[in-house]
């Protein structure tokens, strides 16, 4: 049994699945990989384009539906992934950006040129605006191959770590290799999710990832990672 904090399946909102028909198929994926707690984080992007609340909440209901009729055994929960602006705090602050699964924890993407500076920033800025952050597949950020780095934004903004599953499923090149055995024997990564877009090469594979991570970590890092470390948002 698997939690996924950052996957796109609410259909028609965001670069993920496009209609209905695309979601029912990628939430009987997710299920087919034991996921059982799903939060849904659609992109917004605050201040850049509008976000489709009101089609975002049918949709959701809409999946709920579709699990009940469907017999999956799965939760489903709101949430979003949001990009970090100018207006992210504020977007937070007044309800337009949604907190994973309700709870004080906010998944944060950036930009992939955004440097360290801003990345603090960030971190300090949702921290004061009452909320904990969650820095979304840090994998992509090149400022972030230095690990100090990593373990400053915990120590420092109290910062959570996710990762991608493709990060240990499609490992690939020597430099990548090496940051993923320091930062797993640091011990700096919080959660790993899916992602999943219902697009080539973005197909949930949790089931995968985990059993890399058992075979390589064991079971108690695999199930912190996929599991365990995700019920302090769920339970918050
Ligand atoms: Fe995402």
């Amino acid at each position: 049994m698997f939690t996924d904090m950052h996957n796109h399946f609410i259909y028609g909102v965001d670069d993920g699945c496009a209609d209905q028909d695309a979601m029912l198929r990628l939430l009987f994926n997710l299920e087919a990989n034991r996921i059982t707690n799903l939060v849904s984080t659609s992109h917004i992007t605050p201040g850049l384009n509008p976000f489709p609340m009101d089609a975002y909440c049918r949709h959701f209901e809409e999946a709920q539906a579709l699990i009940r009729r469907e017999g999956l055994h799965m939760q489903i929960y709101t949430g979003h992934e949001i990009l970090y602006t100018d207006l992210t705090p504020r977007y937070l602050r007044e309800g337009k950006a949604l907190t994973l699964a309700g709870s004080e924890f906010a998944l944060i993407e950036f930009m992939p040129t955004e440097n360290y500076e801003r990345l603090c920033e960030a971190a300090q800025k949702v921290r004061n605006a009452g909320y904990r952050p969650v820095f979304a597949h840090i994998e992509r950020y090149a400022c972030l191959s230095d690990l100090r780095r990593v373990e400053e934004l915990k120590d420092r903004y109290g910062v959570r770590i996710q990762v991608n599953c493709s990060l240990f499923v499609h490992r690939q090149g020597f430099l990548r290799r090496r940051w993923i055995k320091s930062i797993m024997k640091s011990g700096l990564i919080d959660y790993v999710s899916t992602d999943t877009h219902d697009m080539p090469g973005r197909e949930p594979a949790m089931g995968q990832c985990y059993d890399i991570l058992l075979k390589e970590y064991g079971e108690d890092t695999a199930r912190a990672l996929t599991n365990d470390n995700a019920q302090e948002i769920l339970e918050a």
